[in-house]
């Protein structure tokens, strides 16, 4: 039923001119990982934060709102050139079990991030506690696991 959508995506003339050039595919994918440095950063930092390790001269709201700017712009920027990678080869990520792996957890990683997460990690009197140990550890495993099937589209 998707099929023929992605066929459509792959034959836009954007998946075409990346599909045809020698050097675009690779640098839009340089960039895509450039910024999942950015975002693995950002995360870490509050998530170890919030596991209790690390930083504990300040608060985790203090930590969660120097760092917040840095997660938004690496996660607006992974997902303009996720999708041009994505109009490039379309019709191979269709075939690829790690593209719906990563398609399927990334709204659910947004989700914690920006309506669970946010809530807990910006409010002045959160500390380190069961809750932000959950936290933590959900949103790095989640996060970890779009990172992965990510890199696995390319091997598989
Ligand atoms: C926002 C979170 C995202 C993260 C953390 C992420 C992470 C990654 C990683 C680690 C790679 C492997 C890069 C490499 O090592 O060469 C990758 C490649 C890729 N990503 Fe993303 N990505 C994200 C969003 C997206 C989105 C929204 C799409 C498309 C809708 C997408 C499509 C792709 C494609 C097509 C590849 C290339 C696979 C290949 O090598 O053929 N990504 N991504």
């Amino acid at each position: 039923m998707l099929l023929p959508f992605f066929e459509w995506c792959e034959n836009t003339a954007i998946g075409e001119t990346i599909r045809n050039s020698l050097w675009l595919f690779p640098v839009i994918e340089a960039v895509h990982l450039l910024a999942l440095c950015l975002l693995g950063g950002s995360l870490l930092v509050v998530d170890l934060r919030m596991l209790g390790v690390g930083l504990k001269g300040q608060r985790i709201s203090q930590v969660a709102g120097y760092a917040r700017p840095f997660l938004i712009g690496s996660i607006v920027t992974l997902v303009c050139t996720g999708l041009l990678l994505f109009l490039s080869e379309a019709v191979k990520c269709y075939y690829n079990t790690s593209f719906w792996v990563k398609i399927t957890t990334l709204p659910i990683a947004l989700l914690l991030t920006f309506a669970v997460r946010d809530r807990f990690s910006l409010r002045k009197s959160f500390e380190t506690s069961a809750m932000s140990r959950l936290l933590g550890a959900g949103s790095l495993t989640l996060w970890f696991v779009v990172a992965a099937a990510g890199r696995w589209i390319g091997f598989s």
